[in-house]
């Protein structure tokens, strides 16, 4: 995306110039799936993909909103925070209420999105889009809020106004991404530490099923409310809050008062992948690239088996890539039901499985799969 034809974009569109101008990038995941909501731990990295938001103002009470690459455009004023939109127009006006209710001004802007994150593609477009528009209210209504109540905002803007009940993880990294580093974050305190992602030889391939998603919100709270229960019933015998404060010894010895099979499942692969995340961090802090590409297998089987978050189409690429001689790793990416796949492969083959990868999945599944080399970004910025 080139800064200079956004400008020109945007004087087009409103017949000024831009002001200010910001980004915050989408993510991918690279291990921990599941377990943010569950005070666990995450291992994303910022995507060079993003969100870009420039801004003029108006002279009068009402935002108006573009976006170049959702082809859809609105005028709004403060009726839209009780209109429960549907459109992408809900992640923007789920910040500017979280600052309206913040007692700010939000309203008075030109206001052009562009983004280049595929959408719905599990890669956190929409994060981006909050993580973007929250950095501009800041700056513009001069709230001086840091990056972590920025982030947290974002993250309540979507569980209340857009009615997702997501973790934190997807407006975190898009937040706090460093350029080449993968962040190690405890969602529970949100201590975070940036874990250099050397994988010398070694890319990092993400392959989009490019299926449609389908009731994914209502399937991810279903998820998140069922690990609250197990939550509930394992602190009769150890006094936690969330499932992810278990070691995998403490949930093998009372995993028996679950009585619910599902909820059973659910609350296993919490405490299992988390318990990877730290594997799998040690693993890459060591070099240990195999070991790495083994744990991004065994979280893939468990969102299949036991969270039941995959499909068919995710199951088709990770599990066609788990056989490709040179991938050391693959698994699904982000709350699944769709989305993408991430997988760790040798550089030089990368080519070579694409060519291969491609025809399979679109004689297995009747779609085509889209790739992109991951390159690792920095974190929500002002451009200017
Ligand atoms: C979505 C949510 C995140 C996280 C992932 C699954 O991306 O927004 O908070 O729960 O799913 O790991």
């Amino acid at each position: 995306m080139n800064i200079e034809d956004l400008k020109a974009a945007f004087r087009n569109l409103y017949g000024c110039e831009v002001e200010h101008a910001y980004f915050a990038p989408g993510r991918v995941n690279l291990i921990g799936e599941h377990t943010d909501y569950n005070g666990g731990l995450v291992f994303p990295c910022a995507l060079s993909f993003g969100t870009w938001l420039l801004i003029s103002r108006r002279g009068d009470s009402q935002n108006s909103l573009h976006s170049l690459n959702m082809d859809f455009a609105a005028t709004i004023d403060n009726s839209i925070f009780a209109a429960s939109p549907k459109e992408w127009i809900k992640y923007p006006a789920g910040v500017m209420k979280e600052f309206a209710d913040r007692g700010h001004h939000v309203f008075g802007y030109n206001m052009l999105f562009a983004g280049n994150v595929p959408l719905g593609s599990s890669l956190s477009s929409s994060a981006s889009i909050e993580v973007a528009t929250a950095l501009m209210l800041n700056d513009v209504c001069h709230t001086q809020l840091n990056m972590t109540d920025l982030v947290k905002l974002s993250q309540h803007a979507e569980c209340d106004f857009v009615g997702v009940k997501c973790g934190i993880m997807d407006q975190f990294a898009s937040g706090f991404g460093k350029k080449n580093h993968a962040i190690a974050l405890n969602c529970a305190t949100l201590d975070y530490e940036h874990v250099p992602f050397c994988i010398d030889g070694y890319k990092l391939l993400i392959t989009n099923t490019n299926k449609p998603h389908s009731l994914v919100a209502s399937k991810y709270n279903d998820r998140r409310r069922e690990c609250e229960d197990a939550a509930r019933t394992l602190a009769e015998k150890y006094p936690i809050k969330f499932l992810c404060e278990l070691t995998e010894e403490q949930f093998e010895t009372s995993k028996h008062l679950i009585k619910n099979q599902i909820v059973r499942n659910r609350a296993e692969h919490a405490v299992y992948e988390n318990a990877r995340v730290h594997k799998a961090i040690d693993a890459l802090k060591a070099g240990n690239l195999a070991f790495f590409g083994q744990l991004m297998n065994a979280s893939h089987r468990s969102l299949k088996d036991l969270y039941e978050v995959s499909c068919f189409e995710l199951d088709t690429l990770a599990e066609n890539a788990q056989q490709y001689d040179g991938v050391l790793g693959s698994r699904m990416t982000g709350g699944g039901f769709g989305g993408c796949t991430v997988t760790l492969i040798q550089a030089d083959k990368v080519d070579a499985f694409m060519a291969h990868i491609a025809p399979l999945y679109k004689e297995q599944t009747g779609l085509e799969a889209s790739f992109y080399i991951a390159d690792i970004g920095d974190g929500a910025q002002k451009l200017f």
